[in-house]
């Protein structure tokens, strides 16, 4: 009824030019615009990342991602709960590691009680139906904040990847049904199905960050897992240039032929033309990664009245959709799958 479009403009003297498509015919009433929609997100489509710190019912919000927060063991079990009832496949976990137990080996990833492990172990116990996607990488183990070994200034790839194995191993043995390499050391997915299929982990899947940039819209995130103040340096010799596509084509070509399942791009909005890309070349289930700063700035604009909350959230999820994502991996998860439920 409030449609400006359904009341047709009054006759005026204009000779009507001879237009054989009208492309707004199609878009004149609610109805039609829902007809003709190409690209849908539904809840189906979503994976939600927690973050995990020690305690027992106990919720520490993030000064840099209002609405987020990090959750203690029990606290995750019930937002896993709260997931799964709304239809979301699956959940990434996340840890913030007391400082304590931060090396410079990032020997806390090996320990088959950390955090992580035991997050993952009571989650598959009390939700077997969702599935559960854990971050192999070591920086938030480590006291220099790299998801690698370092030798000086160095993250050395061989010996960083035989450490990955051993974590994703140990990740696989506590519950997690897909292992997201996202430290972009080179040859880590082969080795790490090495290990998984001589451990008789065959069915574990692996979701490679096949093209993970260097970028500034990580921040809020090492925020949440306290790397930030710890980070030496910049990732720039293991994540990738901003400026490259063809290169993404190239990581997400070898993480196939290694063994991935799927595949990440990352960050999210401003990498569409990359999902594309990587979509467009392989056709392999490709998920983009709506990452910290990302959702950051969305909230810091609606909270200053900048823009519409909701819409830009919804918005920003369509565009991945459109641009070929298969899923998307966002803090807006358990958000929009209310809101898709409530219709
Ligand atoms: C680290 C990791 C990062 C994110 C996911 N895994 C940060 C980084 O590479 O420094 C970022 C996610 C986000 O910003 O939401 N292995």
């Amino acid at each position: 009824p409030n449609d400006p479009n359904a009341e047709a403009a009054p006759r005026t003297r204009t000779a009507t030019p001879d237009l054989a498509q009208r492309p707004r015919r199609n878009r004149k009433a609610e109805w039609s615009r829902r007809l003709v929609r190409e690209n849908h997100v539904t809840a189906s489509d979503l994976i939600w990342p927690l973050f995990l710190i020690e305690g027992e019912r106990h919720r520490e919000p993030i000064g840099a991602m209002p609405g987020v927060e990090r959750l203690s063991v029990d606290e995750a079990v019930g937002e896993a709960e709260r997931a799964a009832s709304l239809g979301v496949p699956a959940i990434a976990l996340f840890p913030y590691t007391d400082p304590m137990l931060r090396d410079a080996r990032g020997s806390e990833a090996q320990n088959p009680e950390n955090l992580v492990c035991r997050a993952l172990r009571a989650i598959k116990r009390a939700v077997p139906e969702i599935g559960l996607m854990s971050d192999v990488a070591l920086d938030p183990y480590t006291s220099h904040g790299h998801d690698g070994l370092l030798d000086g200034a160095e993250v050395i790839n061989d010996a960083t990847v035989d450490v990955l194995v051993r974590q994703a191993l140990l990740h696989a043995q506590a519950g997690a049904d897909m292992v997201a390499p996202s430290d972009m050391m080179d040859g880590r997915v082969g080795a790490i199905r090495k290990a998984l299929d001589a451990a008789g982990r065959t069915d574990v899947q692996i979701v490679a960050y096949a093209a993970k940039y260097a970028s500034a819209f990580y921040g809020p995130f090492r925020d949440a897992i306290g790397t930030n103040a710890v980070l030496v340096g910049d990732k720039r010799t293991y994540q990738m240039d901003p400026s490259n596509t063809d290169e993404a084509l190239l990581e997400a070509g070898l993480d196939l032929a290694e063994g991935a399942d799927m595949l990440i791009v990352k960050p999210g909005m401003p990498y569409l033309d990359v999902l594309w890309r990587v979509k467009e070349a392989f056709q392999r289930p490709t998920i983009a990664y709506q990452v910290s700063g990302e959702y950051a700035m969305i909230e810091a604009a609606a909270q200053n009245g900048w823009i519409d909350h909701d819409r830009a959230m919804m918005e920003s999820l369509t565009a991945f959709k459109r641009a070929g994502a298969d899923a998307v991996i966002t803090y807006y998860a358990a958000t929009v799958a209310e809101k898709l439920k409530k219709g």
